[in-house]
């Protein structure tokens, strides 16, 4: 099968089309002749070895994927061969056929076209987890996000509309506050607005914001310390401009503020005590509800930019560069 390769930890710039043998069905697991593979920030760290998980080289990379199930290992019953899906899986997105966990992988319905049902599981779900899990979020409180026109960002800003807030977008320029405006932003500043974090307070009657979306970190962050408002939470997602915040926790406490953790992986098996059965019904139920979002036009965002197989460095130098909005994806398979 034809695959995108890391055959070292030097950087996306050294991945490699090959023909490679199909990976071996594990237990537990179904094999998906795939359509689209999410490009994000996380895959590029991981091929970098930059990031929390190192696969074993060479391997092919590739997390976020969706596509038809052809095969099915004999313990699993919910999945069956023709399905229609979307998955994450551990890695081996990244071409023709990937073999998943059935536990992280998910039945989609007609309605959601395979590249919309590639961003559910975590382009949308880790603002969803983030939003809903961990902060709790209630129509009529604001929400501020930051990198509002970015991968997770762009989604967090739809998620927060559709659950009632008042949404405040970030982002460096104003052709991607448009973007956050016209996925369901109700304002947008830019990154460099002097003072950023305390006019936003100022402006929101001076008592702040009630939960702040930092995929970010930074500077970012310190403008988040600054905006929230009492009993206010910031989610910690990632550190997309390269800093790692320090958290004051004086400040914690003057504000009654929370400062909360954000990992994804913690709900498909990326942490090491491997906790993917644990959490699989709550997977299961938000990828239903997602999917229900857009089978009613309710999620309704621009269709994803996607790269063939052969361009997948292309696509990365676009993540890199701070070109793309949303989330990119690399077409797999043309065949519908
Ligand atoms: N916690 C989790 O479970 C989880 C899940 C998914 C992703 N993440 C993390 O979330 C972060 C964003 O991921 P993503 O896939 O959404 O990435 P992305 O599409 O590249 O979005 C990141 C956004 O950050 C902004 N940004 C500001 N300074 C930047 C810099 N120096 N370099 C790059 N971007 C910068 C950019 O917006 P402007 O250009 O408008 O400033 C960009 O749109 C990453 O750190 C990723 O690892 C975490």
């Amino acid at each position: 099968m034809r695959a995108i390769v890391c055959e070292a930890y030097t950087g996306y710039q050294d991945l490699k089309l090959r023909d490679v043998a199909p990976p071996p069905l594990r237990p537990g697991c179904v094999r998906i002749a795939v359509k689209y593979c999410c490009v994000g920030f996380g895959t590029s760290l991981i091929v970098a070895g930059r990031y929390q998980r190192k696969p074993p080289l060479p391997f092919v990379p590739g997390t976020e994927v969706s596509g038809v199930v052809t095969e099915v290992a004999p313990e699993v019953s919910h999945l069956a061969v023709g399905d229609r899906v979307a998955g994450i899986i551990d890695w081996g997105g990244y071409a023709e056929e990937a073999v998943g966990t059935a536990d992280t992988v998910w039945k989609i319905p007609e309605a959601v076209p395979f590249d919309l049902a590639c961003l559910l599981p975590a382009a949308y779900g880790t603002p969803w987890a983030a939003l809903h899990w961990r902060a709790h979020l209630q129509a009529g409180e604001t929400v501020l996000v930051f990198g509002a026109a970015g991968g997770v960002g762009r989604c967090a800003v739809e998620l927060a509309r559709l659950a009632g807030a008042h949404v405040i977008a970030v982002a460096r320029d104003e052709a991607r506050i448009q973007v956050a405006l016209e996925h369901g932003a109700h304002e947008g500043w830019r990154s460099d607005t002097p003072d950023l974090g305390r006019m936003l307070k100022e402006r929101h009657g001076g008592r702040g914001i009630n939960v702040i979306f930092d995929p970010v970190g930074g500077q970012c962050f310190e403008h988040a310390m600054k905006a929230v408002a009492p009993e206010g939470r910031i989610l910690v997602i990632g550190f997309a401009g390269g800093t790692i915040p320090q958290v004051p926790a004086n400040l914690l406490l003057v504000k009654n503020v929370a400062v909360i953790g954000v990992n994804l992986g913690l709900y498909t098996g990326w942490t090491p005590g491997d906790e993917r059965q644990t959490h699989a019904p709550k997977m299961r139920d938000m990828i239903n509800q997602l999917s229900a979002l857009v089978a009613q036009g309710q999620l309704r965002p621009a269709p994803p930019t996607a790269f063939s197989l052969e361009h997948t460095v292309d696509a990365f130098d676009a993540l890199v560069e701070r070109r793309h909005t949303g989330r990119m994806l690399i077409r797999v398979s043309d065949q519908p």
